[in-house]
C-alpha cells in the first residue's frame, strides 16, 4: 500500500500509575476494538516515560516503577502485541531530535495559550518561576510522537484536542517551510458522550490518582467492593423511601457507562433495563445498597477476565520485557526514517551524501 494512504494510529499514556476505569472507558476499550477491527494498517501504543518526566523530574523512580505496570494493564485488557506495537518513548531517540526542530516552529505565546497545559500548570501548582521548560513545551514533543509515526489517527480524550491542534499547526508549518513529508493527524474521540470522562467515585470531575478516587483495573474484588460501597450517591436520599437523584449520582453514572440491559435479567430481575431502575430510584423506594450491589456485579463481570489475564502475564515478566524491547526497536526504526526525511527536507542531512562538499568544490573550482 502507498505510504500516504495508510491508516496509522499513535496513542499512549504517561506511566505514572496503574490504569483505572477512567482509562478503560476513555481509551483502552476503544483501542482494543480498533485493534481488532482490522481497519488500521498500523497501531502504535506508547508508554510516554519521557513525557512523564516533564512533571516528575524529582521522581524518576516513580516512572520506572510504572512502566511494567502499564504494560501489564495494556496486555490484560487485550492489547495484542502481534497486532499493536507497544513501545517505550525513551527508547526512541529520534523523537527528541524531532522535538528540537519543531520547537523552532512554535512560539512561546502559542504554547502559553494551550488550555490543557494551562489547566495542568494550575493543577500542579507551578508558578511562572517554577514551571519546567520541558513541561511547558511537552505539546511539541507530543507533536513529535505523533508525526514520527505519520499517524493519521490519535484515539484520545477531548482534553488532548489542543495537542492535536498544535500538532497540525506544526505539520502545516513544517510542510510549507521545508517540504511535504509530515501528516496531519485527527483525533478520534470516545464514542459515547457519557463515557468521555468518567468522574471519580467521590463525584469529582475526573477519576485521578492524585484525588484518590479511582477504581483500578488491577484492584482485587474486595477493594472494588469497598470503593463502590463508599461511592458518592445522593446526599438528599436519606431513607430508602425518599425520592432520589440520578443526575450526579456516581452509581448511576457508572451504570450508564458499564451496564448492559441483559445484565438485569441475570443480577437484578426486578427491572428490565437501567431506565426502569432509574425511574424507581427517582420516585423513591430503591435503596443505595441495592444499586451498589448491582454495580459491583456489573464491574466484576468486566474486571474478572482482565484480572485473570493480568495474573497470567505477571507470571511472565521476561516475556513482557521482550515485548517492550521488540516494540521499541520497531518504533525506533520507523521514527528514524521520519527523522531522516525531515532532515533531508531541511537540508541538514550533511553526512548523508556529502553534497555539502560538492557545493564548496563548485564554489572554488569555478
Ligand atoms: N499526553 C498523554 C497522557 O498524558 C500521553 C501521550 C504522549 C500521548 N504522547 C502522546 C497521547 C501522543 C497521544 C498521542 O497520557
Amino acid at each position: 500500500m502507498a505510504e500516504q494512504n495508510k491508516k496509522i494510529i499513535l496513542t499512549g499514556d504517561r506511566p505514572t500509575g496503574r490504569l483505572h476505569l477512567g482509562h478503560y472507558v476513555g481509551s483502552l476499550k476503544r483501542r482494543v476494538e480498533l485493534q481488532n477491527s482490522g481497519e488500521y494498517d498500523e497501531i502504535n501504543i506508547m508508554i510516554a516515560d519521557d513525557q512523564a518526566l516533564t512533571d516528575n523530574a524529582d521522581n524518576p523512580q516513580k516512572i520506572r516503577d510504572n512502566i511494567i505496570e502499564v504494560a501489564l494493564d495494556y496486555l490484560s485488557v487485550g492489547i495484542d502485541p502481534s497486532k499493536s506495537t507497544i513501545f517505550l518513548q525513551s527508547g526512541v531517540p529520534a523523537l527528541h531530535a524531532l522535538t528540537f526542530y519543531y520547537m523552532n516552529l512554535v512560539t512561546t505565546a502559542r504554547l502559553s495559550r494551550n488550555p490543557t497545559v494551562k489547566s495542568e500548570i494550575q493543577m500542579r501548582g507551578f508558578d511562572n518561576e517554577g514551571l519546567p521548560a520541558g513541561f511547558f513545551t511537552y505539546p511539541v514533543s507530543q507533536a513529535a510522537d505523533i508525526t514520527a509515526f505519520k499517524a493519521t489517527t490519535v484515539p484520545a480524550g477531548e482534553d488532548q484536542e489542543p495537542m492535536l491542534e498544535q500538532t497540525r499547526e506544526i505539520v502545516r508549518k513544517f510542510n510549507s517551510t521545508y517540504g511535504d513529508v509530515l501528516v496531519e493527524p485527527k483525533i478520534l474521540l470516545p464514542e459515547a458522550k457519557a463515557q468521555l470522562r468518567l468522574p471519580g467515585i467521590d463525584g469529582k470531575a475526573k477519576m485521578s490518582k492524585s484525588l484518590g478516587n479511582c477504581i483500578y483495573l488491577s484492584d482485587d474484588p474486595e477493594t472494588v467492593k469497598k470503593q463502590v460501597m463508599s461511592m458518592y450517591t445522593d446526599p438528599t436520599h436519606v431513607n430508602v423511601a425518599d425520592p432520589g437523584h440520578v443526575e450526579g449520582n456516581m452509581v448511576f453514572t457508572y451504570l450508564d457507562a458499564f451496564s448492559r440491559d441483559e445484565q438485569f435479567a441475570e443480577y437484578l430481575p426486578d427491572y428490565s433495563c437501567l431506565d426502569e431502575m432509574k425511574e424507581h430510584y427517582a420516585k423513591g423506594g430503591l435503596g443505595d445498597v441495592k444499586c451498589k450491589k448491582f454495580l459491583i456485579k456489573v464491574l466484576e463481570e468486566m474486571l474478572t477476565p482482565i484480572r485473570e489475564e493480568r495474573h497470567n502475564w505477571e507470571q511472565r515478566i521476561p516475556e513482557v520485557y521482550e515485548i517492550l524491547r521488540e516494540g521499541t526497536l520497531k518504533a525506533a526504526e520507523k521514527a528514524n526514517e521520519t527523522l531522516e526525511q525531515v532532515r533531508t527536507e531541511m537540508r541538514i542531512d550533511y553526512f548523508k551524501d556529502g553534497s555539502i562538499v560538492k557545493d564548496w568544490e563548485e564554489k572554488f573550482n569555478n
